[in-house]
């Protein structure tokens, strides 16, 4: 390594730590360095190309996985991530997202694991592991506070220290220390007054120095600003390229003596450490023992693990006999015995697989509830309608749209050709073979258009530039978008579609369509980027027309299925949520199809917290988060029983938004106060219990929460203080439950740590210490050893600038909740 440092002139190293584009590093033969390519993360690997050229397999949304809370699992969608990597030539996956739900508004709550810090850790744990067991790197991300999404490039997030250790640094270093990853991204936003890719303290001070972290530190994509900052406050890499305040610049201020070059050395050492961990640096080849490729995981079924994860991570909210059939509950259903389902739910047809954003991959199919069902289900027996469109927008044009889009020079000659998955066109620094930025002038999105419906069709646009509809020959649009509103660079992803124009088309007739733009090039922008799309929407049929077909589709079936959904412009990256509710008449649907009488079973198809006020009135809830691309099987194995669901709550879901204990997002005068100091999520909402036990609202749902199909008793618990006293375990909890229901399942044991009564502490009364999945046969029973780490037991001591156990006598409460817990056992500390 040093060899090859000693070989490197200022000027290599100070380019090797640039962007060369948007998703790599130069390579430098002369060391035989080669590019190193990195790709988001988390559900899948996009690679370098923002099309569905080379697809993805898209796995369910991190909410999902962290509710199957399943570090083993997380590993092995890591070993999957890895072979996609390797497939796609990318060494370091963009992920995971390790951030907090500190408010349910927050826009990548769906891309977040949990509101409990330690939960995060041991998910995020798992997945490094795998992914890096299988030659890839990570990058842990983002670091730190990237919390919500308003203003997130400015944002001065105002933490105190106790929170910040507590809450938000807590995932990153239970990461560091038990899985090392090779990488960490520094966020957007400021915490306390240094944007974070700047930030000394928590960088070289926290990061690397008191946890002991050897990987590189990665700009979120164009997060640094300042070469010296950056450089001074421990950034080694500055994404994405070509122009970054890195490369020349940064030789240029070690030669004006503005930062030693000692310091550009040690980014260095980081990049070729990263290099040879993944085996791009020649000679160093696997240097790293992880990654030795005998030892790496065997193959991967990327499907199959797809559709595992999703049903181990559905959540089963309720489940209660129907009133016409009491008795049994309501799920799982019995596909011998059903005569007619009544499917129902927009979402039932066009699945919500995945979150918006830069977590977006392409998947090479995508199998709907409605495709699930009906393949799982005898012939006739499944009916479906729509019910309401929860979409008031336009959305990109999907169903029905067979795209590509062609580039062309300003002299009219053809450049380059790609094939769309829908109307979006997202090329960012990378573009068609035979493209290049400066010759492209316009590109236009041709196909032809099949409708499913008869009707009034609207289309629109979405980005900035000269754009002109046709559709069948005809032009209905010519216009121009201009950049007044992009506050957001990427504001052509997520701004607000506008329609542009509507035509009168025939039921499975197809017609040509195409949308010209002559793109505008923002000058100096720091990005090579083009993004438009071709947005339509389907025609508006008559609103009470369509509820009253599903209350007859359901009156007339044994079981009506609803699937309920949020809309892409409502959980996505760039923006957050302004409110909890469901969009369009769902919550109208819901309520009049259960007032049928017929048994309701609801599917929630959300990545993040949504208020459901009909949760009542209906016989099951089941959450299935954004399923990934095998959403409609495994919905299909649960409900009719084949699989179990095995998902518990990451994070409290309130009933209505107000109650939630965080809900300002929007920073003032560019700062957000983090005035709620350590008590976010369940720990808020039990402090507020405790203070008001009279009108304190209850959540919908609490942390931990989640039926199976078999019943559970907790026997005993017992408690072994660890041998070793200053060690990182206060002991380990054994638990032993019987399933005392009739059919096999699995049940996540879940430990809570309850803090001494009056011993004058201002912290949480309880908080998650430890969780292990066991199974059992009818009437068998499984034991789990459960360790306690210490650091439940401890605080952040503000003045000390350390941890500080705190002694006296908790108590490690067990059982299936945060709210149900079963047994209790007294844990002496200190
Ligand atoms: C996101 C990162 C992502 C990066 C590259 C940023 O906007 O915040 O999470 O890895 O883009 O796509």
């Amino acid at each position: 390594m040093e060899n090859a440092l000693g070989k490197l002139d200022l000027d290599t190293k100070a380019r090797l730590l640039s962007g060369q584009d948007m998703w790599s590093l130069p390579a430098v033969p002369e060391i035989g360095l080669r590019s190193l390519v990195m790709s988001d993360g988390p559900i899948g690997v996009r690679g370098v190309h923002w099309s569905a050229d080379d697809p993805s397999i898209a796995l369910p949304s991190p909410t999902a996985l962290a509710a199957t809370w399943d570090p083993e699992l997380a590993r092995r969608a890591g070993h999957l991530l890895a072979q996609e990597a390797r497939r796609k030539g990318v060494h370091v996956l963009l992920a995971p997202t390790v951030n907090l739900h500190r408010s349910p508004l927050g826009g990548r709550h769906f891309e977040a694991y949990s509101e409990d810090p330690y939960l995060t850790g041991e998910i995020g744990t798992g997945y490094v592991t795998g992914v890096q067991e299988g030659g890839v790197g990570t990058t842990v991300k983002h670091f730190v506070a990237n919390d919500a999404e308003t203003e997130r490039f400015t944002v001065d997030n105002r933490i105190g220290a106790r929170a910040l250790r507590e809450l938000y640094l807590a995932p990153f270093e239970a990461i560091v220390k038990n899985a090392r990853p090779w990488g960490v991204m520094a966020a957007y936003n400021s915490v306390n007054g240094s944007t974070m890719t700047e930030h000394r303290e928590l960088q070289r001070g926290v990061l690397r120095g008191e946890w002991g972290f050897d990987g590189f530190i990665v700009s979120d994509w164009l997060a640094a600003r300042d070469t010296v900052r950056d450089l001074l406050g421990g950034l080694d890499v500055a994404m994405p390229g070509p122009r970054t305040v890195y490369g020349e610049a940064l030789a240029a201020a070690v030669r004006a003596g503005e930062v030693p070059e000692a310091d550009v050395d040690e980014a260095v050492r980081r990049v070729l450490t990263l290099a040879a961990r993944v085996g791009a640096l020649e000679g160093l080849d696997g240097a790293d023992p992880a990654v030795a490729a005998a030892d790496r995981p065997e193959a991967v079924d990327g499907e199959a693990l797809a559709r595992e994860i999703a049903r181990r991570s559905f959540v089963l909210l309720r489940n209660e006999p129907a009133t016409a059939l009491p008795g049994r509950p309501a799920l799982p259903l019995d596909p011998a015995r059903l005569t007619s389902v009544a499917l129902l739910g927009a979402a039932a047809r066009d699945a919500r697989v995945l979150g918006g954003g830069s977590a977006q991959v392409f998947p090479e199919r995508v199998v709907s509830p409605l495709e699930g069902l009906r393949a799982a289900l005898p012939p006739d027996v499944l009916t479906y309608a729509v019910g309401a469109d929860p979409s008031d927008e336009l959305a990109p044009a999907a169903q029905g749209f067979e795209l590509s889009a062609t580039v062309r020079a300003e002299d009219g000659r053809t450049l380059g050709e790609s094939r769309l998955p829908n109307g979006e066109v997202r090329w960012l620094g990378d573009f068609p073979a035979g493209v290049t930025y400066e010759e492209l002038h316009t590109v236009e999105i041709t196909g032809t258009f099949t409708p499913r419906e008869s009707g009034r069709h609207t289309f629109g646009t979405r980005g900035l530039g000269r754009f002109r509809l046709t559709v069948d020959g005809k032009v209905l649009y010519d216009g121009v978008q201009d950049m007044e509103d992009a506050r957001d660079p990427f504001e052509a992803f997520f701004g607000e579609p506008e329609p542009r124009a509507t035509a009168e088309l025939t039921a499975d007739k197809p017609v040509r369509i195409s949308l010209t733009c002559v793109v505008v090039k923002i000058k100096d922008a720091p990005l090579q980027a083009v993004s438009l799309s071709l947005m339509h929407r389907a025609p508006e049929r008559d609103a009470d027309e369509m509820i009253e077909e599903a209350v007859a589709a359901a009156a007339a079936a044994e079981v009506a299925v609803v699937v309920v959904a949020p809309t892409e412009r409502v959980e996505s990256e760039g923006f957050d949520r302004s409110d909890l509710r469901l969009p369009g008449r769902q919550d109208e649907l819901v309520r009049r199809v259960a007032a049928t009488g017929t048994r309701t079973v609801v599917v929630v198809n959300s990545g993040s917290p949504v208020e459901m006020p009909w949760r009542e009135d209906v016989a099951a809830v089941l959450l299935s988060w954004f399923p990934g691309q095998d959403a409609g099987l495994a919905l299909a194995d649960v409900l009719l029983g084949a699989e179990e669901p095995g998902g518990r709550l990451p994070t409290t879901w309130p009933a209505r938004l107000a109650d939630a204990p965080v809900t300002e997002v929007r920073p003032t005068d560019g700062r957000l106060s983090y005035d709620e100091g350590v008590f976010i999520g369940y720990r808020a909402w039990e402090r507020r219990a405790a203070q008001r036990p009279q009108d304190a609202p209850a959540p919908a749902y609490w942390f931990g929460h989640g039926l199976g199909y078999t019943e559970w008793a907790y026997e005993s618990a017992e408690f072994t203080p660890a041998a070793e006293p200053d060690g990182d375990d206060l002991g380990t909890l054994t638990v032993e439950v019987r399933n005392t229901g009739e059919r096999a399942g699995r049940e996540v044991v879940q430990v809570y740590l309850e803090v001494p009564e009056g011993d004058g502490e201002e912290r949480p009364v309880r908080r998650l210490a430890g969780f292990a999945s066991v199974t059992a046969e009818p009437g068998g029973s499984a034991r789990a050893a459960i360790a306690l780490p210490r650091r439940a037991a401890e605080v952040w001591d503000e003045s000390a600038h350390a941890w500080r156990l705190i002694p006296g006598a908790y108590a490690a409460q067990t059982g299936r909740s945060l709210a149900d817990r079963r047994l209790s056992v007294r844990v002496a500390v200190g």
